[in-house]
């Protein structure tokens, strides 16, 4: 049993990662803006294990100094953080040029600036404990630059990805240890639209499943679900822009 901080848990995947590690017998570290659906999601959760401990705390990422001082205070309540979860990101995004710098600077600064600042967060707790698990969320659109709506968002998660590989060569062989996983197609919030439009769209639990098994596993790294998407990574990776332009 450990202890998981897991951000932008009011919704989606960080909802659900809650609910199935929660069901594993761990105690949980919530945070989000809506501390009304962190208070139904606790209840939910102590519903089915009444033992479970989970602390809430409303967090908006994008303040640096709400993200320490929120780490902070759950390092202090529980004594102990096994595991912090980089999750709260945002799908906005216009093709560059096209009057919506607003919609792609907020994208950049949720997903990458604050994951930043989340990662520093973690860091500093996992440094001063000797150990510890960072999880990065990025995403199957970073194995390419990808077009239009996507351009800003993909670059973002490319970015998450580097700041995971960045620190888990430098802590190599230590106890603190690093997981980027790259969601496919996982039915939430932000892709309420697309759910319609993919046959590879799969469910919250499915896809929320392999990310808590990959974490668990403590994996370098994982496109999840593995099927398609670790082989189709391969494809995103080397296909040529003509042929990438017809794949996504
Ligand atoms: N679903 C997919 O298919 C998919 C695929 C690839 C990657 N991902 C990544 O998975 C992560 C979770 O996304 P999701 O699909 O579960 O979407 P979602 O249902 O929209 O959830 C997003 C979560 O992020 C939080 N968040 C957004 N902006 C925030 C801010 N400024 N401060 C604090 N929390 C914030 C939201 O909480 P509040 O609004 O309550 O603050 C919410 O809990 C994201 O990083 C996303 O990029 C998802």
């Amino acid at each position: 049993m450990s202890t998981i901080l897991i951000t932008g848990a009011s919704s989606g995947l960080g909802a659900e990662m809650a609910r199935q590690f929660a069901a594993k017998g761990h105690d949980l570290a919530l945070c989000a803006r809506r501390t009304e659906r962190l208070e139904a999601l606790r209840e939910e959760i102590q519903g089915a294990r009444p033992d479970a401990r989970v602390e809430l705390r409303a967090l908006d990422v994008t303040d640096d100094a709400e993200v320490f001082e929120v780490f902070r205070a759950f390092q202090k309540a529980f004594g102990t953080i096994d595991r912090v979860v980089i999750n709260a990101g945002l799908g906005k995004g216009a093709p560059l040029g096209t009057g919506r710098y607003d919609a792609n600077k907020e994208t950049a600064v949720t997903n990458f600036v604050a994951a930043l600042a989340q990662a520093e967060a973690a860091m500093e707790i996992f440094r001063a404990q000797g150990a510890g698990h960072l999880v990065m969320i990025s995403s199957m659109s970073a194995m390419r630059g990808m077009p239009k709506t996507l351009t800003t968002y993909a670059a973002t998660k490319a970015g998450v990805a580097h700041l995971a590989e960045g620190l888990r060569t430098e802590l190599h062989g230590t106890p603190i240890k690093v997981t980027v996983l790259y969601p496919g197609y996982i039915r939430s919030e932000m892709n309420e639209k697309v759910a319609q439009s993919t046959p590879l769209m799969v469910s919250t639990e499915k896809g929320v499943r392999a990310m808590v098994e990959a974490i668990e596993k403590e994996k370098a790294s994982a496109c999840v679900p593995a099927l398609p998407w670790a082989p189709l990574s391969v494809v995103m990776k080397h296909a040529p822009i003509p042929l990438l332009r017809r794949l996504i």
